[in-house]
């Protein structure tokens, strides 16, 4: 079975002096995971450590770097799909958790599918992950973005009150990762810190199946970014698996699939990933930029935003 593998480093309007540094994070996310596919390891794997090098790398929303909440705090969600079991492992609005994916990857692995703020840091304890301050997960960047927003010199949060986004480009994303191993298992993954100054204990698309990710080893697996509140309500992911059963060709599926939420949704803003059972590839977005990064087996790497 051939290999393949697709990355993104967000959907949203990524300014120019920081197109290079989204292109280097994506091209290493799916360096690290292509290692792995490539060494018979399993998507799982790849999908993991790709997805927690761009926590690490502080240019994303997600992990550290992570966009900080109106109370200026970071609050992150994850999570992870197995294509073959179905089974599905996710996590919101962690606090002191500087891997989320690896957190989901535990619950997969368990008996719960999402488990959410001071329950899912227990149980990180529980199965040996350490817990950070929640200090740690930010950067000097987005203090600094809601230091501003405070002190009302930059413009209200993108996502607030009101029903779409007042500026529907606004600095945010989602890091995301799908791979297909030598055994030909699909494997779904993301992470994101939401939406900038959102509201505490808010929770968007990431963590919830069939809205921001979904894996099904027989058809597709799709990834999605952007703004949460809209893809929920489209359940994008899902949706992009349906428009392959149903025959679409990859890239004509995420292109409908972004067609259906900017229809459905006043405002809708995203993007999507997809990998099919078969190794093809398609991805689409409505925002200014995506940051992408795949490979499929006996092809080169191709990087973009
Ligand atoms: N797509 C990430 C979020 O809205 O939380």
């Amino acid at each position: 079975m051939p290999i393949a593998m697709i990355v993104h480093g967000g959907a949203w309007a990524i300014p120019d002096d920081q197109v290079d540094l989204h292109q280097a994070g994506c091209r290493a996310a799916l360096a690290v995971g292509w290692e792995i596919l490539n060494a018979g390891g399993s998507a799982l794997e790849a999908c993991e450590s790709a997805v927690l090098l761009m926590e690490d790398d502080p240019i994303f929303d997600a992990g550290t770097g992570a966009v900080l909440t109106s109370e200026g705090t970071v609050e992150l969600d994850a999570a992870l799909m197995d294509g073959r079991s179905l089974r599905y492992g996710a996590v919101a609005g962690l606090r002191r958790i500087r891997n989320p994916i690896t957190l989901a990857r535990r619950i997969l692995e368990g008996p719960a599918t999402l488990l959410v703020g001071d329950g899912a840091e227990r149980y990180a304890e529980q199965v040996g992950i350490t817990l950070c301050a929640n200090e740690e997960l930010i950067v000097e960047r987005e203090r600094k973005l809601w230091e501003d927003w405070r002190a009302g010199r930059t413009t209200p949060a993108p996502f607030d009150a009101s029903e779409t986004p007042s500026t529907p480009s606004a600095g945010h994303d989602t890091v995301g990762a799908i791979a297909l191993d030598r055994e030909g298992n699909l494997v779904a993954a993301n992470s994101t810190g939401g939406t900038p100054f959102k509201l505490p204990g808010r929770v968007g698309d990431t963590p919830l199946i069939g809205c921001g990710l979904y894996a099904d080893a027989q058809i597709a697996a799709a990834v999605c970014t952007g703004w949460g509140e809209s893809i929920a309500r489209v359940a994008l992911a899902r949706r992009v698996i349906e428009l392959i059963e149903r025959g679409f060709a990859p890239q004509s599926a995420a292109e409908a699939a972004i067609r259906t939420l900017v229809r459905q949704v006043p405002g809708g803003s995203g993007g999507c990933i997809l990998l099919t059972h078969d190794g093809r590839v398609g991805m689409a977005w409505n925002t200014r930029r995506m940051a992408y990064a795949y490979r499929i087996e006996g092809g080169e790497v191709a990087v973009g935003v």
